[in-house]
């Protein structure tokens, strides 16, 4: 496995995601830039939904999804996805307060998730995938050490439109 070049930022740490962060997920999400995603949750009572259903998703090794806190503030979250056919692979995510970006805290948390997905999961390679227009979040595959693959073409979809990936990933 490949070491991930940054510095560690104590200040951040994930812990999994819960109901009662429902009201500053919300607000994250209503202020993100969505050019280059699409988020389902456009209702406070979509993301209560989102987060009780959350267990279950863990529990059916499905879904893996954590907070991210900056100095104890929740900031943001990220998670991994598996691979449901080939469940010794993982696709991580990840999101930060528009307030809070360009400080190394995505850049942290994947570390931190990337940890979870290895030594917890036993998974063999995390993927992480970006509309090819995402600059930031390519940046945070980079940082992380994770090896630029290729392109997905039209894997990504945003309102009814489809879009390229690119794929990075790395091995345990
Ligand atoms: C992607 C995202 C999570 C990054 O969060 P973050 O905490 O700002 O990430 P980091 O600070 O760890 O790293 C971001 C890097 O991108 C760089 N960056 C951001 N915008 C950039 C741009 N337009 N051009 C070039 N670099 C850019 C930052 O400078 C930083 O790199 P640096 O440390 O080398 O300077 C955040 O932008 C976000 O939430 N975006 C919306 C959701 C999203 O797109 N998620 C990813 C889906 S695949």
């Amino acid at each position: 496995m490949k070491e991930a070049q940054f510095s560690i930022m104590p200040q951040v740490r994930i812990r999994p995601q819960e109901v009662s962060d429902a009201d500053l997920f919300f607000e994250i999400l209503t202020n993100l830039d969505y050019e280059f995603i699409e988020v389902p949750i456009k209702t406070l009572e979509d993301e209560i939904r989102f987060l009780k259903t959350n267990d279950a998703r863990r529990k059916n090794n499905f879904e893996h999804n954590y907070s991210i806190l900056y100095d104890g503030k929740l900031v943001g979250g990220c998670g991994i996805r598996i691979d449901q056919h080939r469940p010794w692979v993982g696709e991580i995510g990840y999101f930060v307060d528009k307030a809070y970006q360009g400080q190394g805290i995505a850049t942290e948390a994947v570390k931190q998730l990337e940890k979870i997905g290895f030594d917890e999961l036993k998974l063999q390679r995390i993927a992480v995938l970006m509309d090819i227009r995402n600059i930031a979040s390519e940046q945070v595959a980079r940082k992380s050490g994770y090896e630029k693959e290729g392109i997905a073409k039209k894997i990504h979809r945003i309102e009814k439109e489809y879009y390229d990936c690119f794929v990075y990933a790395k091995t345990r």
